[in-house]
């Protein structure tokens, strides 16, 4: 049976989980969180939905029944659209949140807005996403932007220069000219280069990610299991990753402690 004082485990194909990440430890600093990056196996964005499963299942199994995770967020938006459905299935008990971009307040943020949805090509083509998609349509112009190959920059720990700086410029400009209200970041990766993208755009273009929200929402779900922790302890942030390479985990620290 859980126990208050087990810990939080967050995964993501990568590093990008750790945007999110971020926003729980500030929300929940008395809590112990794992967070673990598969990026031995990333980008999960390019893979079968049938591999992301299997992946993504496997991960949280172990976070479960060998670590003793008590919640789990699944901080990877491919993830959460391939396994979340099938983990609450297979784990009822187990307060579980998963991120989805984050349309809503972008088009509640205006009387006519027109925004631009950065996500890799996985998560455009979801059914997740066309649902949303849905919903806001007649009230909003929503601009699908897949991103291939930005994800691969953060991974690198590549969050400014010239090489980035054009990659961004070649993606974004064309959309411009067209007077766009707000930007998604619907992948947990690009937070991480919003300064790039903010320089870009200018200040007039609101840009928006999922992160508070999704860490709102595991507090909310920690409290109703009974599981939130409300002592004084104070918490700590444990990294791992299926990569051998120690740099996986120097980047991580690095990510966690940067100002995004
Ligand atoms: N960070 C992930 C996301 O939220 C995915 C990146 C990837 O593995 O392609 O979309």
């Amino acid at each position: 049976m859980a126990q208050k004082t087990d810990p939080i485990a967050v995964f993501d194909s990568g590093m990008g989980g750790i945007s999110v990440l971020k926003e729980m430890v500030r929300l929940m600093p008395e809590e112990d969180f794992i967070y673990f990056g598969d990026s031995l196996h990333a980008p999960y964005g390019t893979k079968t939905t049938e591999e992301v499963r299997k992946l993504t299942i496997g991960h949280i199994q172990h976070f479960i029944e060998d670590l003793h995770a008590k919640a789990i967020a699944v901080a990877c938006n491919p993830a959460t659209s391939a396994a979340v459905r099938m983990l609450r299935q297979m784990y009822p008990d187990v307060p579980l949140v998963g991120v989805e971009p984050a349309i809503k307040p972008a088009v509640l943020a205006c009387s006519h807005p027109r925004v631009l949805v950065m996500a890799t090509p996985v998560t455009l083509k979801e059914e997740k996403f066309h649902h949303l998609e849905a919903i806001y349509d007649e009230q909003a112009e929503i601009i699908p932007l897949p991103c291939p190959g930005l994800m691969e920059f953060v991974e690198k720990g590549i969050l400014e220069g010239e090489e980035l700086e054009h990659f961004l410029r070649e993606k974004i400009s064309p959309y411009l000219e067209k007077d766009l209200t707000g930007i998604v970041l619907g992948c947990t990766h690009y937070p991480f280069v919003r300064r790039e993208i903010r320089s870009i755009v200018g200040s007039s273009v609101e840009i928006f990610d999922g992160s508070l929200g999704t860490a709102r929402e595991l507090l909310r779900r920690l409290t109703v299991a009974g599981l939130h922790r409300e002592d004084n302890h104070k918490g700590t942030v444990t990294f791992l990753n299926s990569s051998d390479d120690p740099d996986k985990i120097r980047l991580s620290a690095y990510l966690f402690s940067r100002e995004i």
